[in-house]
């Protein structure tokens, strides 16, 4: 296993949810972390207890190409490598096949699929120089089945697989290895419009971390492309 002693990991999206979870996971561990989030005050208010010995916050819009780029470059300036990006940061608008309105589509492409698309052009030299980069898609099983009317979200989760595997093809040579984490309900704000599936049954935030840091720490002949997390029997996934 890789020792996280050292390693510099980005995750977007950290100030709640899954990506806040991680956060905490991770610097627990030991890991140098580099957090973005929309909004910078959130981001040191759900973080301030763990201080800034390890940790880098930047302003990140996955909407916005120049905060992604400032965002890596402040990640390489101040702790001078990356060897870990976890694109955590989406979101889940409820629109289907028959609605006339594309805005939902066109803003899930841009936020799902172009921003850690864009972030992994980013980081991709960085992580080949750390020869055991490593990529972690918190994709989702939407990206998996369609199973509800919620099209436009899968459609953008199975673009985060593809992702993913272009990712893993384009570094492997350089030990960089791509992972794309699959879970369903996770208890998190995403989650707040289910009623029929109680909240304490959903796969929980901190698990999923665990599995983050597990992916992180695998070495590169140990390499997972999917990780498939259920929290209730689905067919076949
Ligand atoms: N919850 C589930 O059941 C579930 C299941 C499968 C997969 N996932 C995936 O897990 C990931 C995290 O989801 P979650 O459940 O933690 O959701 P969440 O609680 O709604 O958090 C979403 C995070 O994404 C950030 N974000 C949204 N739009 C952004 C943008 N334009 N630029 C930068 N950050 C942006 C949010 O920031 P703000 O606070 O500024 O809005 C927030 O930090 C997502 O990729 C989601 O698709 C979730």
């Amino acid at each position: 296993m890789l020792s996280p002693q050292g390693r510099v990991i980005m995750v977007s999206g950290a100030n709640r949810g899954i990506g806040l979870a991680v956060a905490r996971a991770l610097h627990a561990k030991g890991y140098t972390l580099s957090l973005g989030a929309r909004d910078p005050a959130k981001l040191e208010a759900a973080t301030r207890d763990l201080g800034s010995e390890r940790l880098f916050r930047a302003a990140f819009d996955a909407r916005d190409l120049a905060s992604g780029e400032a965002w890596v470059r402040g990640t390489a300036e101040r702790w001078g490598r990356i060897d870990g990006l976890v694109n955590n940061a989406a979101i889940a608008l409820d629109v289907a096949i028959e609605d006339e309105d594309e805005s939902a589509y066109d803003a899930m492409w841009e936020i799902n699929v172009k921003g850690p698309l864009r972030l992994i052009r980013l980081a991709l030299p960085h992580l080949r120089r750390a020869g055991s980069g490593r990529i972690v898609n918190i994709a989702s099983l939407s990206g998996k089945r369609v199973k509800n009317d919620k099209a436009g979200y899968a459609m953008s989760k199975f673009a985060v697989m593809a992702l993913t595997h272009a990712a893993r093809r384009a570094g492997w040579a350089d030990g960089v290895r791509a992972t794309a984490l699959c879970p369903g309900f996770v208890a998190t704000d995403m989650t707040q419009w289910v009623t029929d599936f109680p909240r304490e049954s959903m796969t929980q935030p901190e698990d999923l971390a665990e599995l983050v840091a597990t992916v992180l720490a695998l070495p590169n002949n140990a390499a997972i492309a999917e990780l498939l997390v259920n929290c209730r029997f689905e067919e076949m996934l």
